[in-house]
């Protein structure tokens, strides 16, 4: 069985979707601050507690035949994070430690781990590989990092297995429209932009049109949810044929604009939305496009949705018709 914390957040209940067609049985943790118990399948049991609560964690390792975590569970609201570092030190990276801890008593060894283009910081190049410097310009960022660093000396010391996983943008919905995203508060452009087109905010605001960039706004690498999804059974399935532990960047390896987020929002919509140009945001690198060759050649990951106009439209498909 697969533990999964975080199991009912936008990528966690994305990969449980994903995962449980597939066969696998799964238990999900999850505090459900964040998380929505409606995005889990009925047949996936539940536990509402958090992660850092060590009683919790022995009896559920006690109780259940888990075999591997795959850790979705964490705040990820980067603006948040550097204004209440205390609040994601805490949860991302301490109460992760709180995992790592339960898993060695319990002689579980296999480790999936929801990293973030967030802890390369500032880019000196692009696309970035997993060699990349690593310099977080956030605490988000560096709660992440802390984790890396530690999976790195548990396997050392402990034989701990991981496959860390550098996602860029997460974005799109299920295809089928049963799950998607909703964040409380939202603060990612895909959501916000298509609540604009639907009349439920005012306009979207552009942060920064002064970028070195073609048209002057920030550029991201956009990646669909479920080929996130697939990246992690296939990680799981690499650690358990007994590879070693990895880091992989997931992204599409291309990169758009703030604005051509807008237009294609548009087309999807088949209507205008409305904008204003705004001052740049705090801690937003101009560019970030991943390259993902690592994880296509070693772990033959093989994004489905790479076209931004399908990820936007399974995105408005969820937003116009949203169950939670
Ligand atoms: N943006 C706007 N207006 C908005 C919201 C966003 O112009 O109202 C711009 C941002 O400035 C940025 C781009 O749209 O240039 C994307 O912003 P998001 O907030 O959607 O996502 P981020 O690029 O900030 O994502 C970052 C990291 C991820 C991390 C995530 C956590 O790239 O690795 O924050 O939420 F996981």
């Amino acid at each position: 069985m697969i533990l999964v914390t975080g199991g009912a957040g936008y990528i966690g209940s994305h990969y449980v979707l994903y995962a449980h067609q597939r066969g696998e049985q799964l238990l999900v943790l999850d505090n459900l601050a964040y998380g929505h118990k409606e995005s889990l399948p009925s047949d996936v049991p539940l536990i509402v507690g958090d992660m850092g609560d060590k009683s919790l964690l022995d009896s559920i390792f006690t109780t259940y035949k888990i075999n591997a975590v795959v850790h979705f569970a964490a705040y990820a609201y980067v603006g948040e994070s550097v204004t209440a570092p205390a609040k994601y030190y805490a949860n991302n990276t301490v109460a992760t430690l709180a995992v790592l801890n339960a898993m060695r008593d319990h002689d579980v060894r296999q480790f999936v781990f929801s990293s973030t283009c967030a802890t390369y910081g500032n880019p000196s190049y692009v696309p970035m590989d997993e060699k990349h410097p690593q310099n977080p310009i956030n605490p988000y960022g560096e709660s992440k990092y802390f984790v890396e660093r530690i999976l790195k000396s548990y396997d050392h010391a402990y034989g701990m297995r991981y496959t860390a996983l550098r996602y860029f943008n997460a974005a799109g919905a299920d295809p089928e429209g049963s799950i998607g995203e909703s964040h409380d508060p939202e603060t990612h452009l895909i959501p916000l932009v298509q609540q604009t087109a639907m009349g439920k905010r005012d306009s979207i605001s552009i942060f920064g049109t002064d970028y070195d960039t073609p048209d002057g706004t920030c550029i991201r690498d956009y990646i669909h949810i479920l080929d996130l999804a697939q990246a992690h059974a296939l990680a799981l399935e690499k650690m358990r044929a007994g590879e070693l532990s990895a880091i992989y960047n997931l992204g599409c390896e291309k990169g758009y604009s703030v604005r051509e987020v807008i237009s294609a929002c548009e087309k999807a919509a088949n209507r205008s939305i409305p904008y204003q140009e705004m001052q740049r945001r705090a801690g937003d690198p101009p560019r970030l496009v991943a390259s993902a060759a690592k994880a296509k050649n070693e772990l033959g990951w093989k994004p489905v949705y790479e076209d931004l106009e399908e990820i936007i439209q399974h995105a408005w498909n969820w937003e116009t018709n949203r169950k939670y």
